[in-house]
């Protein structure tokens, strides 16, 4: 087993624990954490801008529940944009877990709320105490996770009965493709072609830097994991933005023609 860095205890009052719950740091390396991937992820505008930045979380946003007096927590929190909203909104307790020591950091530097804890792990080896969640929210790091069989069922035993899941993940009709990428057909229009959507497992994609590793499941195979680990599917969506939002940044049209993100909302039984 290796260790990953990890990142000073950066505030007094944020609890930076490392494999707290015995999460091992034994995956495959974050790609998260090398320099040249986090300094084109820091760009991007929903790492500038947060939640705003992020043009599905309106959507997101009303699939959450109340969040007064919940306990949350946040699988793969990166920046903690999400752990310091539903704070803001009434959030009793938040719990962000990252695998990225980087992610962590920078959570850490913009956050004085002591009721927000940080925790580097793996959400591969996920493992929480029973029912002591009444939220679990993640946004699109599930696609980075080989097991989700594994990581729907501890969900499932974190929350509360009654208790609810939330998370956008990668589309797979968007990534599903062995080489995903724009095309353009015969007669000039921009086209997303979808191959290999059956089969699951692994992708290599360039986003930011070459090789990202991915996993691809098909919508099926994700609804009927949550089904089986215990959950009542809610809500689903499937992110396509509003006339708005295309006017006010253009080269969202694009997703008009495919969908890049999954949203559901799922009730433990
Ligand atoms: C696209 S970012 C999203 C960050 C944040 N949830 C947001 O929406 O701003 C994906 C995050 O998942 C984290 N991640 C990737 N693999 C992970 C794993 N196995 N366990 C925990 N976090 C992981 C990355 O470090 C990164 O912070």
């Amino acid at each position: 087993m290796h260790h990953l860095p990890i990142a000073p205890k950066l505030q007094d009052n944020i609890e930076y624990r490392h494999h707290q719950s015995g999460h091992r740091m034994d995956d495959h390396p974050n790609i998260y954490d090398e320099p040249s991937f986090f300094e084109g992820y820091s760009r991007l505008p929903r790492s500038l801008d947060g939640l705003e930045g992020a043009p599905e979380w309106p959507v997101l946003r009303d699939m959450l529940p109340d969040m007064q007096g919940l306990r949350v927590v946040d699988l793969g929190c990166g920046w903690g944009w999400f752990c310091r909203w539903a704070r803001e909104n009434g959030a009793a307790h938040v719990h962000g877990i990252d695998l990225s020591s980087r992610m962590l950091a920078h959570a850490c530097a913009n956050t004085s709320d002591p009721t927000i804890v940080y925790e580097l792990g793996s959400l591969e080896h996920l493992t929480l105490p029973a029912g002591s969640f009444d939220l679990a929210y993640s946004s699109l790091a599930f696609h980075y996770i080989s097991d989700a069989a594994r990581l729907y069922a501890e969900i499932a035993r974190c929350l509360r009965p009654g208790g609810h899941l939330v998370f956008s993940t990668e589309h797979p009709v968007y990534m599903a493709a062995a080489r995903p990428g724009w095309v353009t057909s015969e007669s000039g229009e921009k086209v997303w072609p979808v191959d290999s959507y059956f089969a699951e497992g692994p992708r290599r994609t360039d986003w930011i830097t070459k090789d990202v590793l991915k996993y691809h499941r098909t919508i099926g195979t994700t609804l009927n994991l949550l089904i089986r680990s215990g959950f009542r599917i809610e809500q689903v969506e499937e992110f396509c933005p509003t006339a708005e939002q295309i006017s006010a940044r253009p080269a969202l049209a694009d997703e008009l023609q495919r969908p890049t993100f999954l949203l559901v909302a799922a009730l433990r039984a």
